[in-house]
């Protein structure tokens, strides 16, 4: 079993995501690519697929909206998971992701679950607007992501595509 995990990640905090998440999987003796949105262009070889981004202004980076509106039958077809990357700390915004642009994404994959995870936030590593929002927010710089939470989240998903591989038992005979 093959899954595709795919990280939009504008300043590397998601990509790091990413990677743990298919360590997690390999783990589990399932066979990974981590991909970035932007180069997938086939489905065909995967189970399944984990599907994140960071998060910009209550939305998913381009790259990653694009690639799920391009490939919304392929992603339904097999059991998609998405997560999100955001929230800078304990003051977590009220909606970090906005309402409808979640509706969407999951509308789109049939996705079991969609999951926010806190990010990281390093100033110097942005641009001059993006600096600005951020002081603008009050963010603080820090590294936010809950590794645990991240990994207990992705071994549940290493059981569902075990348990989804499993051969059906063939019903004994009747009686
Ligand atoms: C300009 C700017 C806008 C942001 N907007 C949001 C947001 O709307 N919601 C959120 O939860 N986090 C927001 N963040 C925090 C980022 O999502 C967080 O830093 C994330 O870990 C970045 O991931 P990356 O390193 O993969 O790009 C924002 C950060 C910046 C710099």
């Amino acid at each position: 079993m093959r899954i595709l995990v795919s990280p939009a990640s504008r300043h590397g905090g998601t990509a790091e995501i990413g990677r743990a998440i298919a360590g997690v999987l390999r783990g589990n003796g399932i066979d990974v690519d981590v991909t970035q949105p932007a180069d997938i262009h086939d489905l065909e070889p995967y189970a399944g697929f984990v599907i994140g981004s960071a998060l910009y202004m209550g939305s998913w980076l381009p790259a990653a909206k694009r690639f799920v509106d391009d490939h919304q039958e392929g992603l339904r077809r097999k059991p998609t998971w998405l997560f999100s990357s955001g929230p800078l700390g304990p003051a977590k915004p009220a909606e970090p992701i906005h309402a409808d642009v979640v509706e969407h994404l999951i509308a789109a994959t049939a996705a079991k679950e969609h999951r926010v995870f806190s990010g990281r936030l390093e100033l110097d590593r942005l641009s001059r607007p993006e600096r600005f929002v951020a002081r603008w927010v009050g963010a603080e710089d820090g590294d936010y992501r809950e590794w645990d939470e991240i990994e207990a989240w992705t071994a549940d998903i290493a059981a569902s595509l075990k348990a989804l591989d499993e051969p059906t038992p063939t019903p004994g005979p009747t009686r």
